[in-house]
């Protein structure tokens, strides 16, 4: 029996395996640039953050109706009930959706007619977080923003991601405000591959509730000191790490230190059709490679709990 955990750091166009793409791109028509799924995955090897993203990027296209996304949802939410996964808060980057002229109701409807039968079809429960795409404007962010308003009954929160470096969170500082406002839970990337700076720049100028990687807050004590302090959650993703060279070897992942220092860190998977597996994969690999204890992964498994926004919500907002 798997851990029963949850999963924070998910983002579901990052869940598009490729035998899934080939037949979306068949029943919508799309031409994949690919031979076959064994090509595609040859194509896997990421020297940096922007060298997955153009593949993510290229690959979404194959999503088009509401069908493609409940579909991908679905293939995700039974991957991860396989894995322990009990609890879901789910990343979708609808901006590299309306960029290609699939509205906002496609993508949030779809997933929904996934997500809202999740509890019942995969014994899941799942949050929707939207991301803003920090290399767009703030002006898109904003729209993007207005565009999400019909559909708020299905989203929690809003997050941040793509290509960090150069983006620094206060560029979104009014976007956060307005998500504020409407009541929206705040998370974002931050310190994946951009400076410590930014971390600390979420928190203060976004009002971040957890941050999304972090890893880079080992270059600042003073700021891990902070982290500590105030019981910020980060959503590590080893397997990512390794994947888009952000550590050199799992064996190098500093995740046991991290956990030493104090540090509440969660374990999940980013894009797990990319990164080589899925959340209980990200899991067996920390215990295997870097020999974490039962206890060790008992404590990864309570705070992705702790963590969440299902649960402790008295004590998270008197932080
Ligand atoms: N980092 C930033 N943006 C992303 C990622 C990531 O790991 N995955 C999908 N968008
Ligand atoms: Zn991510």
């Amino acid at each position: 029996m798997p851990l029963p955990k949850a999963e924070l750091h998910l983002h579901i166009e990052g869940t598009l395996e490729p035998e899934l793409a080939f037949a979306l791109a068949v029943r919508n028509g799309v031409e994949l640039p690919y031979a076959d799924t064994d090509a595609l995955r040859a194509a896997y090897r990421f020297e940096d953050l922007q060298s997955f993203l153009d593949l993510y990027y290229e690959l979404m296209t194959v999503l088009r109706t509401e069908q493609d996304f409940e579909d991908l949802a679905n293939a995700y939410l039974a991957r991860a009930a396989a894995q322990g996964v009990r609890h879901a808060e789910i990343f979708f980057d609808p901006q590299a959706h309306l960029a290609r002229g699939v509205g906002m109701g496609t993508v949030v409807e779809g997933l929904w007619r996934a997500l809202g039968k999740s509890e019942q079809n995969h014994g899941v429960s799942t949050q929707l977080i939207l991301c803003f795409l920090r290399d767009e404007s703030a002006e898109s962010a904003l729209g993007t923003l207005r565009a999400a308003e019909p559909y708020l009954d299905r989203i929690t929160g809003v997050g941040l991601d793509s290509a960090e470096v150069g983006h620094p969170p206060a560029k979104f500082r009014r976007v956060y405000e307005a998500a504020a406002a409407l009541g929206l839970r705040r998370v974002a990337h931050a310190g994946e591959e951009g400076p410590p700076e930014y971390i600390a720049e979420a928190l203060d100028v976004l009002g971040v509730e957890r941050i999304d990687h972090g890893l880079r807050c080992l270059e600042d004590p003073a700021l891990v000191e902070r982290l500590v302090r105030e019981r910020v959650p980060l959503t590590l993703c080893p397997l990512s790490n390794v994947r888009l060279r952000t550590v050199d070897t799992l064996a190098d992942h500093p995740l046991p230190a991290m956990l030493d220092a104090g540090l509440l860190c969660t374990v999940n998977s980013d894009d797990p059709a990319y990164f080589g597996g899925y959340a209980g994969d990200n899991f067996d690999a920390v215990r295997d490679t870097l020999g974490l204890t039962e206890e060790r992964l008992r404590e990864l498994a309570r705070n992705s709990f702790l963590a969440s926004f299902l649960e402790h919500d008295e004590e998270r907002r008197a932080r």
